[in-house]
């Protein structure tokens, strides 16, 4: 069973017919069928075409294109449409309008535009939102909910008056009493002593660094204040529609919104994810987020946008080469997805997108654009039986947004070199040029469902954090600058790595970042030579074992690294972890496969996906024989993948 009634793989993209005239629909729909499209996202940015006035809707439109879509075989993703305020609401109402960390209101005319916290905003969406929900129940092209458009992207936070009003209320219900903030704040210093719940302000530009303990409730605060314009609308969706799934879409590896939190509220975890083409190890950068959105509800989950070539926001937008667009869409299936999905269906002639790529160019059908989009249709339907499959994996590596939250907040830091998403990339792609699947976890889940546990980073770390890491009995690595703060952003007594001190059997006296540029070497003890660059720490084991130290420089023959029983502690950033990931791997009994560069290996039960992400042909030993689904082929032994080609494996 995939993840809504629709048999098979999803197949299609966004589809924003009001911007075109009525006789192109009818076009849109054959080719559609034509294409193999079984889903089309339909009325995202609608609000001012559904709700021309206050109360007032205009349904037929979105009435003729679901049932166009609907005779030629195509389901809709059907959006609540209030992504975007309508002008008539933003000028009613001037207040909607986000307003930035300087004072500055923000202007209508872009999209996505509004204060999460505005009662008067999420009030107009709600209302909305249940009557799209009370006029389309029923209609048979309906399988899913799409509420808002990325959220987060464009308005982030807001700093205005009512978002100010929603911060106090929230941080009443979290600390109770003023006593209590102040001391979780720790407003003694630089003389910020709150003595009314009417003082606390969003951080707002300040003549110099703010509170960091402030910044991360704030971020806490902006991050649920979206939630809670979607759990508002969601509740009136499972009133109408309690069968139909809801899903908002997710940008990949995003650090403005604790996606752990989201996810829980969702029915199915939706992802937009443009790698570039233009860069090279983008493949990897796409892997880390597939297999994160994979692992939210540790079920599959939908690719529901991506671009067919180039998009339209970088500084220089380079296009997919020939067979690069299903490369990457099969890449998206062998991490978990069930289905393809791109933004958009037509490309659009007029707006700040009418260069972005769609499966239908403005070129016509005679395109290679629209060749690939139909060969892929094409494919999809080959790979039907991957609809539903899991993947199990054995290693996981460790992401904490509150942890990522006070990593890099501004201004307060030993560095601000240590960027969450790198550290974790530093980890991955070792893992992923292995062909070993990967999942993410916070760090409070139960972990024993997997032999190694990687947490490049747990600046934040809570005493039950720490207790749970302590139950895990498989390999764990810590990385350093971990266990530093609790949830307070309030440095551990002791210093770091505060709760985990016993479980490393290391203390940190002294953290020694290294200025931009500089390396530190360090030898592991069987000799071999590494160099680490941004960031080391002055360590004394305290039982631990040592596997490197630092060699030349002030800390010359300390500690670099070391193991605490399973436990190994990483005071550094090795260039290459490879040396210290194979022996943890070795000991955890997890073994690799030998891939060419470029080569990315990944399974989904009774399925092995070779993808050669190189521009080379790539010789790749299969590890099992079976039927590639992409050709029909039977295939055991060894196999050449063209460069840009993919083997779809189906064994028993
Ligand atoms: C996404 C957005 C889409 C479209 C796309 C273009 O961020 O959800 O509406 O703008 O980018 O790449």
């Amino acid at each position: 069973m995939g993840l809504t009634r629709v048999p098979g793989l999803l197949y299609g993209g966004d589809y924003n017919p009001e911007q075109w005239p009525e006789e192109v629909w009818e076009e849109d729909v054959r080719l559609m069928a034509e294409a193999g499209v079984n889903v089309a996202t339909v009325a995202v940015f609608s609000w001012s075409r559904l709700e021309p006035a206050p109360g007032v809707y205009e349904f037929g439109w979105l009435d003729r294109v679901l049932d166009l879509l609907h005779e030629h075989g195509v389901a809709a993703d059907l959006a609540t449409a209030t992504a975007t305020p309508p002008p008539w609401l933003v000028r009613l109402h001037p207040e909607v309008r986000p307003q930035d960390a300087a004072g500055t209101r923000l202007e209508f005319g872009s999209r996505q535009g509004y204060c999460p916290s505005s009662p008067v905003f999420r009030a107009a969406a709600v209302r909305l939102a249940r009557a799209v929900a009370e006029r389309y129940a029923d209609h048979p092209a309906l399988v899913m909910w799409h509420v808002g458009n990325e959220y987060a992207d464009h308005t982030t936070e807001c700093f205005c008056e009512e978002s100010a009003r929603d911060f106090r209320s929230w941080l009443r219900a979290r600390y109770t009493t003023l006593d209590g903030l102040n001391a979780a704040w720790g407003t003694s210093c630089w003389g910020q002593h709150y003595t009314d719940w009417g003082q606390l302000e969003p951080p707002r530009k300040a003549p110099g660094p703010v509170n960091p303990a402030q910044l991360l409730d704030w971020r806490r605060f902006s991050s649920d204040a979206l939630l809670a314009c979607f759990e508002a609308e969601r509740a009136v969706l499972k009133e109408v529609t309690p069968d139909v799934p809801v899903t908002t879409n997710f940008m990949s590896v995003l650090r403005d919104l604790d996606y752990w939190k989201w996810a829980a509220a969702e029915d199915l975890v939706t992802d937009d994810a443009y790698p570039d083409p233009a860069d090279p190890r983008a493949h990897v950068k796409v892997a880390l987020s597939y297999d994160l959105m994979r692992s939210l509800k540790r079920q599959p989950w939908l690719l529901l946008e991506s671009a067919p070539g180039a998009v339209s926001w970088r500084e220089v937008n380079v296009p997919k080469a020939p067979g690069v667009m299903r490369l990457h869409s099969l890449q998206a299936l062998a991490h978990g997805s069930d289905g393809v999905m791109f933004f958009q269906w037509r490309q659009a002639r007029y707006g700040p997108e009418k260069f972005h790529s769609a499966m239908l160019p403005h070129g016509g059908t005679g395109t290679r654009q629209w060749r690939e989009t139909v060969a892929l249709g094409a494919d999809v339907r080959r790979l039907a039986g991957v609809a539903g499959t899991e993947t199990r994996a054995e290693v996981a590596l460790v992401l904490d947004w509150d942890s990522w939250w006070g990593l890099e907040a501004p201004e307060s830091l030993p560095s601000n070199r240590l960027k969450l998403h790198q550290l974790l990339l530093a980890w991955y792609a070792p893992l992923h040029a292995r062909g070993i699947a990967v999942d993410l976890t916070p760090p409070g889940r139960d972990l024993n469902g997997y032999r190694v546990v990687i947490a490049p980073n747990l600046y934040l770390c809570t005493e039950e954090q720490a207790a749970n890491l302590a139950s895990f009995r498989g390999q764990l690595v810590v990385g350093p600058f971990s266990g530093v703060v609790d949830a307070d952003d309030q440095v551990h007594p002791g210093g770091a790595p505060g709760p985990l001190r016993e479980l490393l059997g290391v203390r940190v006296e002294e953290f020694w970042p290294l200025p931009d540029g500089e390396v530190q070497r360090v030898e592991t003890a069987d000799g071999r030579g590494l160099t680490a660059s941004t960031w080391t720490e002055w360590l004394e084991t305290e039982g631990a074992e040592v596997l490197a130290r630092y060699r030349g420089g002030p800390l010359d023959g300390r500690p670099a690294v070391t193991r605490n029983g399973t436990a190994t502690y990483l005071s550094c950033l090795p260039e290459d972890p490879a040396p210290f990931l194979d022996a943890v791997l070795a000991a955890a009994g997890v073994t690799g496969t030998e891939l060419p560069e470029g080569v990315e290996l990944c399974r989904r039960d009774g399925h092995l996906f070779l993808l050669n992400h190189g521009a080379e042909p790539a010789t790749v030993s299969l590890p099992t024989d079976g039927v590639d689904l992409l050709t029909g082929r039977q295939l055991s032994g060894t196999v050449v993948i063209a460069a840009h080609d993919a083997v779809v494996l189906k064994h028993s």
